[in-house]
């Protein structure tokens, strides 16, 4: 099913796949992101509290969320007075955010062909959705298409940082990290890490939902925004709020010292 062709096969391929796990698991998917000890707590609790505050005043802005999921930003947003419209390439999905907000125009679609006008939007947002797509100009330059002039793209994914994480295990440790390891019972030591390159990831979201998504390191980011014709104006590593304290203290304790998730905030030149 994955052979790799050349690149336009690989991407049809993840992206039909990516479609075809939201649609089938999507549910659950959203039904699990507020479960205790689950990491989708790092969606509610860790991504989108930074979101928000990252988005600042958005009265009367024309916004669109890119990948919008089951629309619990684009609720947030309206909240902060923004006019919004969603897109999402899993029908499922994009059921679960008409319920959620009915007088929100949401289209099913892919965020490699937005289907909206030129320069429509002030902001466009997407939240832990470019994951999923491997060449990252294609979809920079439809959304910098959609963006007026001067507009704004706030991007959030797993921080390069998180995704370098290795696991190791044997009978004296059970490690997810990065840096040197000393056993000091027995003198034995471990580097971890897993580099800075890019790759395509296989986990699985929830029990049968296999997802692949693709790791990118810093350089290609803000090589690819530039090259798509924005600027960056800021870059946030996301920390988890109090709430998320209350879920899972140890997972709170790591993700104030190590970011999960990152936000890119970029402006159309
Ligand atoms: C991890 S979920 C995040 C959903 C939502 N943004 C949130 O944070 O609650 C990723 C979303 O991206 C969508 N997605 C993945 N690839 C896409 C593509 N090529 N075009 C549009 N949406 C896509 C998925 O269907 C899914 O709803």
């Amino acid at each position: 099913m994955f052979i790799k062709l050349n690149n336009s096969y690989m991407i049809m391929t993840v992206e039909k796949h990516t479609k075809k796990m939201y649609n089938q698991f999507g549910k659950e998917y959203q039904r699990t992101r507020k479960e205790k000890h689950n990491s989708r707590l790092y969606n509610e609790f860790l991504e989108v509290p930074c979101m928000i505050k990252a988005i600042g005043n958005i009265k009367g802005k024309k916004l669109l969320d890119v990948g919008c999921g089951a629309g619990v930003h684009i609720k947030k947003y309206i909240s902060k007075g923004a006019k919004c419209w969603g897109v999402d390439i899993s029908r499922t999905m994009i059921n679960m955010a008409k319920e959620k907000c009915p007088n929100v125009d949401f289209k099913i679609g892919s965020m490699t062909k937005l289907p909206y006008e030129n320069s429509s939007f002030d902001i466009v947002t997407a939240s832990l959705s470019i994951d999923y797509i491997k060449d990252l100009i294609p979809v920079f330059k439809e959304i910098s298409r959609v963006l007026k002039k001067g507009g704004l793209f706030y991007y959030s994914n797993e921080s390069p940082v998180a995704s370098a994480r290795e696991r190791y295990e044997d009978k004296n440790f059970k490690i997810v990290g990065i840096g040197k390891f000393f056993d000091k019972k027995t003198g034995k030591q471990i580097a971890l890490g897993k580099g800075w390159d890019e790759r395509l990831v296989d986990w699985e979201m929830v029990p049968g939902m296999l997802m692949k998504t693709y790791n990118k390191t810093f350089r290609t980011q803000l090589k690819n925004l530039r090259e798509s014709g924005f600027e960056l104006i800021d870059f946030i590593d996301c920390k988890p709020t109090p709430t998320f304290k209350k879920y899972d203290p140890t997972a709170y304790e790591l993700f104030s010292k190590v970011p999960l998730f990152s936000i890119y905030v970029s402006q159309k030149k």
